[in-house]
């Protein structure tokens, strides 16, 4: 059977797994797939390592718009990153009707309505497993085996990197700055990480999820983003404490008011599941109508991991690309014209619980003046600690749950309780999820 043709635009780490697992596995992928695929063309600016992975098996260039311009790819896999060129490649690559899989979760977060768009006009399909948590089928399940479902929300650790801070830091009780100059020693983090430690990363993930889940248009702009930076050990310390364990969580959620879309550091219950996935792994949630909570655990980067999922689109496209458009599963998992623009929930709109961080002066009154502010605001209590003060000192921690309440009452609560002028410094907020049904 005549194989279809592959253009591989960029040959890191991905392209390089890409190359090697596509070579090493090519009689059962041919099996499933129906037809060999073949990458005949590889493009990188570093040309010699590009001829090193391939080993002469390929063309190699350091063009990657002559690969998008080629009459002999069928599809094209973008593994350069990034809005800029990838941008033009991509969408170059769409207009010349070539199939595409990308891993670019910043591209599609940030321009997947346009992008698809075109794709869709075109009748040309784009591939994304590889842009949301690795190596993990997310996509697949969410886009297909979970058609049946209403589904109300999802919640995921979809950066390994934080991940592993997070837990090196519970594990180690060190602070985030050591732990982050560990973790790039390591090349568990990039040696700019900001885009994940500030949850940009895990954000646009769950952008695309929020898409595929409720059949809204991508819109990364609307996305709350707090990420680890600010993150004291201290609250993972005290959490424990309390049966909980903070992971930087993906939210999106169905409520009667709008879809929420936000990224933050989460206390959750250390009974559950989720809760207990350490380390840079990545675990994604999914509370659906008809099956109930279902859970997907697994690699969320590396260079054989994340080939899994863009070789697994293109066997998708393979055996899918002569099907009409029309016949075809859609991007987003929703038929493009049926699509609803429902309305995105600001973060002080959110209604959730909160952990509650106060050092407060030990003396009489101090927790009732505390405790009428939040009734006035309406907030009930959970549950509330106090430490003792250390040896010397006069003041001591106070640590509050609260109650699912909306989070600008909350906001209101805090700045009355850091004008009572007993509490030293600011209030630390963090919210709670119980992730149950
Ligand atoms: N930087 C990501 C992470 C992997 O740390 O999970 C690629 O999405």
């Amino acid at each position: 059977m005549k194989p279809i043709n592959v253009g591989l635009l960029g040959i890191g780490t991905v392209g390089g797994g890409t190359f090697t697992v596509l070579q090493r596995n090519s009689e059962e992928i041919t099996r499933r797939a129906g037809r060999p695929i073949r990458i005949v063309v590889v493009a990188d600016k570093n040309i010699e390592l590009a001829k090193q992975i391939t080993g002469g098996a390929c063309r190699v260039t350091d063009d990657a718009f002559s690969v998008v311009n080629d009459p002999e790819v069928d599809i094209v896999i973008e593994l350069i990153g990034g809005y800029g060129v990838a941008k033009e490649l991509v969408l170059q690559a769409i207009k010349n009707g070539k199939h595409l899989v990308t891993a670019n979760k910043a591209l599609l977060a940030t321009h997947g309505n346009e992008i698809f768009k075109a794709a869709q006009d075109k009748g040309v399909m784009i591939g994304f497993e590889a842009a949301v948590a690795g190596g993990i089928p997310i996509i697949k399940a969410v886009r297909e085996g979970l058609t049946a479902n209403r589904i109300e929300w999802i919640a995921g650790i979809i950066n390994g990197t934080t991940n592993f801070i997070l837990s090196e830091m519970r594990d180690k009780g060190l602070s985030f700055d050591t732990v982050l100059k560990e973790a790039q020693r390591l090349g568990y983090a990039e040696a700019d990480p900001t885009f994940d430690i500030e949850g940009v990363d895990a954000a646009h993930k769950i952008t695309l999820l929020a898409s595929l889940a409720f059949g809204i248009p991508v819109q990364f702009d609307k996305a709350y983003i707090e990420g680890i930076s600010k993150l004291d050990a201290v609250d993972i310390k005290y959490a424990e404490q309390l049966g909980y364990r903070i992971k930087l969580l993906g939210i999106t959620k169905r409520t009667s008011e709008g879809v929420e879309l936000r990224v933050h550091p989460t206390l959750i219950p250390e009974k559950r599941l989720i809760a207990n996935v350490e380390g840079a792994m990545n675990a994604v949630l999914v509370q659906a109508d008809a099956v109930g909570a279902t859970l997907y655990y697994g690699k969320g980067a590396g260079a054989e991991p994340t080939a899994s999922s863009v070789i697994a689109d293109l066997v998708d496209i393979t055996r899918m690309h002569t099907a009409d458009p029309e016949n075809r599963v859609p991007h987003l998992a929703f038929q493009p014209d049926a699509m609803v623009d429902l309305p995105m929930l600001p973060i002080n709109e959110v209604i959730t619980s909160y952990y509650l961080r106060l050092r407060v002066a030990d003396r009489a009154g101090v927790l009732a003046d505390i405790t009428r502010i939040l009734a006035d605001e309406q907030i009930s209590i959970d549950a509330v600690i106090q430490k003792e003060p250390l040896e010397g000192e006069k003041e001591a921690d106070l640590i509050m749950l609260t109650h699912q309440t909306r989070e600008k009452r909350v906001d209101a609560a805090i700045v009355k309780i850091e004008g009572l002028g007993v509490v030293a410094g600011h209030v630390t907020k963090l919210r709670m999820e119980e992730l149950g049904k």
